[in-house]
Formats: structure tokens, sequence, C-alpha cells
């Protein structure tokens, strides 16, 4: 397929895989090229997953500190969530606020208009009380609005260690800009995946990105398929390995794909040559400490005021407050 014919919609997909896969060093592609149809029902598995703690793990958190989180404001609150997706475990908090408020101003925020209707539908069917408002919007390259009923304060939710697909600047630029939504005396409730410690071993993580029944591979490697059938590329998808690392340096795991023999792909008239072993990096899922989230909220002008730990203290729920 000649670059002339691929059609708009496909174009920033063009511009990412070509961007990534012709630079000089270390190829990579952005996690964003996951999430087309089949990367997104992968991920909806992954999130099941016996190693995959992080999904559950959150979810826990909610369960038991529920009702001190929606009321720690000390007023009626509306929640407005960053990248809600279908918004299954915001359910939880959702519940809890409507045992405190008559009426529950829900704003959730995705790039997907499909998994937006989702979460509408399913909250209005099993949570009456809640009155939804969806905004479809890339929170990160478009502008969006957080609206305010009276008299109430905002509980913004960025959960799902979201956050840690970003590198630290760019995590920073997402919470300052949220912060502009925001007054002084609302807050984020930020869930974050955290370092290996004596309590969570490193292996535990890797496991956790290259589970047994190979989902996560499927993850990452679907997305050569993607760039097959939205790009005309040829990627002999066979000819590649999903690898998981950890980065200790950089405190994150990463995932790439190898190229298990040399080739060449092609993609719109381009050439991309690989050597055997070399690698695409596709992904970062940063891990922090108490002090790295201290710093990456103070950076955007939060504190932190309670920090909710799972109890094997392998995920942190933190609440903080605009300052
Ligand atoms: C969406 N994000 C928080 C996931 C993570 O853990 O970084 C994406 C993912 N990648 C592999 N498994 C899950």
């Amino acid at each position: 397929m000649a670059a002339a014919d691929i059609s708009l919609q496909n174009e920033a997909v063009l511009n990412a895989a070509l961007t990534g896969l012709t630079a000089r060093g270390q190829k990579s592609l952005p996690p964003w090229l996951f999430y087309d149809e089949a990367g997104s029902l992968l991920f909806e598995q992954i999130t099941a997953l016996p190693e995959y703690y992080l999904t559950r793990t959150e979810r826990e958190v909610f369960v038991t500190h529920a009702d001190e989180i929606v009321t720690a404001l000390g007023a009626d609150v509306t929640l407005a969530e960053l990248g809600a997706g279908s918004a299954a475990k915001t359910g939880v908090l959702l519940r809890a606020a409507t045992k405190f408020q008559d009426e529950v101003l829900y704003q959730p925020i995705d790039i997907s208009p499909s998994a937006l209707d989702e979460a509408a539908a399913s909250i209005a069917e099993r949570i009456p009380g809640v009155k939804v408002e969806p905004q479809v919007a890339n929170y990160i390259t478009e502008r969006y609005d957080i609206a305010r009923p009276k008299g109430q304060k905002v509980l913004a939710l960025y959960i799902g260690s979201s956050i840690g697909n970003f590198s630290p600047s760019e995590a920073v630029q997402i919470l300052s800009n949220l912060r502009q939504h925001l007054q002084v005396g609302d807050a984020l409730l930020l869930g974050t995946d955290l370092s290996p410690s004596v309590e969570k071993s490193v292996d535990t993580l890797l496991a956790a990105y290259d589970d047994a029944a190979g989902v996560t591979a499927a993850f990452n490697l679907n997305v050569l398929a993607r760039l097959n059938c939205e790009l005309g590329a040829d990627f002999d998808v066979a000819a590649f390995a999903h690898r998981a690392r950890w980065n200790q340096g950089c405190s994150r795991i990463e995932m790439h794909l190898e190229s298990l023999i040399a080739q060449t792909v092609h993609i719109a008239g381009e050439t991309i040559s690989f050597a055997a072993g070399e690698t695409i990096h596709t992904e970062n899922s940063h891990k922090f400490t108490e002090a790295s989230l201290q710093q990456l909220l103070g950076s955007a002008d939060f504190s932190a005021s309670r920090t909710f730990l799972s109890p094997t203290k392998s995920f942190a729920v933190t609440l903080a407050v605009a300052v």
C-alpha cells in the first residue's frame, strides 16, 4: 500500500509507526496503538488474569475505603474520571457516594465513545442516584471540562495506574492540566502500582506483564497485526516475541517485541530492517515509591493527604488535595 492510499484516520497510526520504527537507535511504538478493538478486548482479559494483581488489588482498596474516600472532602462531591473506559471499578465509589448524597454527578472522560456508552448504561442500571455526564475527549491532547454542581467539591479520579504509562515529565503535565480544572480543596484520587519492595518481588512484577496463558504476549504482538491490517504492513507476527523487562534505574516495567531473526518489513513504501534480537520498545509501566509519588504530586500542586495501601503493600490509592 502506498502512502497516498492511507486514509486520514490512519494517518496518526502511520506517523506513529514510521516515527518510531525509523528512529536511529532503539525502535519504538507508542502504547496507545495497543487499543484497537482486539487490543481493548485483550486488555480486559489481562485485568482478570491471576498474575495481573493491579486491577483486583485497587478494587479491593476501593471496597475497603470507599466511604472514607467519598466523604474525605467534607462536602458533597462530583466525581470526574480521566480515562474512565467502562468505569468498572468506579461503581464501588459511586455507590458509596450515593449513601451520603441525594444525587451524585459522575463525569467520565474518555477517548472511546463505545466505552463511555457502556459505562453510562451499566451505571444507570446498577446505581440509582447517579447522573452520568460522559465526555468524549483525549485528555492528553484535547480540551475537556469538569462541571461543578453548586456547593460541591470535585473528586477527580485517575486510577488503574494509568499514570505509570507516561514518562515522568508527561505525568506532571497530565496532572498539572487536571489541576487547572480544580479549585483549592478539591482532590485527586490517584491509583498507582508500587515499586518492588520487601513485600513485592521483581518476579511478581514481571509475571504480571508476562502471564502463563500468554494474554499479555498476544496484547503486545497485536500491535504488529494492527499495523498489517490498517497500514498494509507485512510484519510476520510469528517472527517476533513478547518480552517484559524490569528497568531498575527508571523503576519501570518495559515491554518490547523482539525480532527472532534478521528480517525486513515494509510499511507504506518504507523498508525497515531488524537484526536478530533487536527489539521494538512498546510500553513503559512506571512503578512508584512514597517519595516519587510525593514528588510527582507536588510538581502538579497537589499534596497527598491520605494514602490507602493494599494489604500486601503492592498498590497505592492516594487522595491528594489541590493546594
Ligand atoms: C493500562 N495500563 C495501566 C496497563 C499497565 O499495567 O501498564 C497496561 C498493560 N500493559 C501490559 N499489561 C497491562
